[in-house]
């Protein structure tokens, strides 16, 4: 059964989900982490004091946000388009900055998950109502298809929060490549990467001893329980990461505590699990600027600036296409 009729699938979930859990070594796509629980599970990731990301990239949008929205505006106006935005709480530094200024913008967050989307959209609508928001429902792939269309004026492309990071090198090339397809010589992508640092601080920002990145990552399992009538019994699972400072990835894992089957109603599945085998659910990537410059220049891109913290943890770079 490793390659079954697409038909057989109600949704990408399903299929994804199937294909994860019949692979050897198991995984399941961390994207469909965010649902209503796992978008609030994010956030209070975002608060942990461990999660340094966060407030590196904060520190680095409020130092610079009047160069940084200078440098989006155009004469004309322009697209701001945001991949993964979640609940918006970094990018609403820049979009204070950018009304504050009276620049001509749209802004369109574009994410997986309705529910971060409907927050953000009411949040901006008591916080910043100046600005005209368009919500995107959607996958980075699916709306990369559609970003050509926004050709009449200037488009910002936007990923914060060191998004690409889930992606292998060889996804991320893609990812560039599309979207560097898709941008004119005026367009500038404006995204965020996680650098290299001590191990051992990157260990502890997936790894908090409150048990929140746990809950956040067994929300798949959750979720396959839920919409697919799955009959997993999360605490039979536990987190597990790991981060290897030669290849720069930190990887999720969810290991099992014992031998177990477990039944998968909706997608007609008993997965074997034998005791300590694993479910990688997540993977973060981190960076230097050579790699960042190879994966731009793959995907037919320039670095032409970037703004880090004090101590570099986290750089966002302004990229063009070559
Ligand atoms: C790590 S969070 C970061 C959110 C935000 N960019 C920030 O920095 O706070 C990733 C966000 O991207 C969304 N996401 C993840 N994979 C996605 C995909 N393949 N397509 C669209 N959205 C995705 C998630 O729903 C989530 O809101």
């Amino acid at each position: 059964m490793k390659n079954p009729p697409e038909t057989m699938f109600e949704t990408a979930f399903a299929e994804d989900t199937y294909k994860g859990l019949t692979n050897y070594p198991k995984y399941l796509l961390s994207k469909y982490i965010y649902d209503k629980k796992g978008d609030k599970l994010f956030q209070q990731i975002m608060d942990m004091p461990e999660y340094y990301l966060t407030s590196c990239e904060l520190d680095i949008l409020k130092i610079n946000s009047e160069a940084i929205a200078k440098s989006f505006s155009s004469d004309s106006g322009f697209d701001l388009i945001e991949l993964g935005a979640g609940d918006g709480k970094k990018t609403k530094i820049i979009l204070k900055e950018l009304v504050d200024k009276n620049f001509q913008f749209d802004y369109l967050p574009v994410d997986i998950s309705q529910n971060v989307l409907e927050e953000l959209e009411s949040s901006l609508q008591k916080e910043i109502p100046e600005v005209n928001v368009k919500i995107q429902q959607g996958t980075y792939f699916k709306t990369l298809e559609k970003l050509s269309e926004y050709n009449t004026r200037k488009k910002v492309i936007l990923v914060l929060g060191s998004n690409i990071g889930n992606l292998s090198h060889k996804e991320a090339v893609e990812f560039l490549a599309n979207i560097a397809q898709a941008m004119s010589e005026d367009d500038m992508l404006f995204m965020g990467f996680d650098q290299k640092k001590n191990p051992q601080t990157i260990l502890d920002a997936y790894n908090d001893p409150s048990g929140i990145t746990e809950e956040f990552n067994k929300n798949l399992l959750v979720r396959i329980n839920s919409e697919l009538d799955g009959e997993f019994d999360t605490n039979s699972f536990f987190h597990w990461e790991t981060y290897d400072p030669e290849t720069g990835t930190a990887k999720s894992f969810l290991v099992s505590k014992k031998p177990q089957k477990v039944v998968i109603k909706r997608l007609g599945l008993e997965i074997n699990f034998e005791a300590w085998e694993s479910i990688n659910t997540e993977i973060s990537q981190k960076y230097d600027d050579s790699i960042v410059n190879w994966l731009a220049d793959e995907a037919g891109l320039h670095v032409e600036k970037y703004f880090g913290d004090k101590e570099n943890c986290y750089k966002n770079y302004i990229f063009r296409r070559k």
